[in-house]
């Protein structure tokens, strides 16, 4: 037997595995698809103060190794959020009896003020399962120009301190991966008292349909996600292990044991799966039982060991 429980900071997870924002819905949607009993998070897709359209369809591409996304954060509102779609999480685990996963609630907005007030108000709603925000700072800054906050060290420190003052609840801040180095990026949460960071967000990329001569998505560019991504993301979780002492919640191209498995070793605390739950919402299992079956053969008899765990010849 494998103790799976893992903690993220001040966050205790029954497993690892998370799911990742944007790919899970509002929590319920693969009820009967996903082994909810593999997962110790579901993270929501993005919320802001309200509700937000999105971008005009179609919005996203398949890509060899993955797919290029600009949903645009499309969203109902935080009100909505808390009068129906959590209301319906708490509703669906009594009738199950299963225990809910832990919920990560990713939130946005085009200001500090703004993130901060969201953030506020999910940590007052009272609902027990609702354990850490997760601040998603890729996003346009509406007074800097349309920079994304998550690319100025300053910028985003300030995001993170405001958020973070008086908040009763943990702060996961959600890192963008398209910066040189992303060390001074990991040390403004570190300074803003961030309790962990999650890593990565998808990476800038564009599709075009040369038949028709026109960018394959509304939008014209988006983000890329899959397979194609996670060398790239497991380079950064390792240069932001190295940078510094706060725990990681790691993504990125995770479609098997061995995906996971690689980010806990350059250390990751715990791992979430995005893009492919949208073709197989089997991989959850399949990726838990990889792991059990990799501490067991390695003789780990508790899966936080993993954790950093990566040996490097001098
Ligand atoms: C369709 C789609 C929607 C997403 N929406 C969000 C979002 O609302 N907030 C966020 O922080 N990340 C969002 N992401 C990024 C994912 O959470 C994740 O960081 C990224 O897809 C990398 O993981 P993957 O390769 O396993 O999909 C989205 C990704 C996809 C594919």
């Amino acid at each position: 037997m494998v103790d799976m429980c893992v903690d993220l900071g001040p966050v205790r997870l029954a497993t690892p595995l998370a799911t990742a924002s944007g790919t899970f819905g509002y929590g319920t949607e693969y009820m009967g698809a996903v082994d909810y009993s593999c997962l110790g998070a579901v993270t929501v897709k993005g919320i802001r103060l309200d509700a937000w359209p999105g971008n005009p369809m179609p919005r996203h591409a398949e890509v060899p190794g993955g797919m290029v996304n600009a949903i645009g954060l499309q969203g109902p509102g935080v009100g909505m959020f808390l009068n129906h779609y959590a209301p319906l999480y708490e509703t669906a685990f009594e009738q199950t009896g299963i225990k809910p996963p832990a919920m990560i609630v990713n939130i946005w907005g085009g200001t500090v003020e703004e993130y901060a007030e969201v953030a506020h108000i999910v940590a007052g709603s009272g609902f027990s399962f609702i354990k850490a925000i997760e601040c998603n700072v890729s996003c346009p800054n509406v007074k800097s120009g349309g920079h994304t906050f998550g690319h100025d060290p300053m910028i985003l420190n300030r995001l993170v301190s405001t958020v973070r003052k008086d908040l009763e609840m943990p702060l996961i801040v959600k890192l963008a991966p398209n910066v040189p180095d992303i060390t001074p990026y990991v040390k403004a949460c570190e300074d803003g008292g961030a309790d962990a960071i999650s890593l990565i967000n998808t990476i800038p990329a564009m599709v075009i349909d040369i038949e028709r001569r026109k960018p394959a998505i509304a939008n014209k560019t988006g983000g890329l996600s899959g397979r194609a991504i996670h060398p790239a993301a497991v380079k950064l979780v390792y240069d932001a292990h190295r940078a510094s002492k706060l725990p990681i919640l790691a993504m990125g191209g995770i479609y098997e044991a061995k995906d996971a498995i690689e980010f806990m070793l350059a250390g990751a605390s715990a791992v979430a799966l995005g893009s492919a739950i949208f073709s197989n919402p089997g991989v959850v299992r399949e990726v838990y039982d990889g792991i059990t079956e990799y501490c067991s053969r390695h003789g780990f008899t508790a899966v936080r060991e993993l954790t950093g765990a990566l040996e490097i010849d001098a």
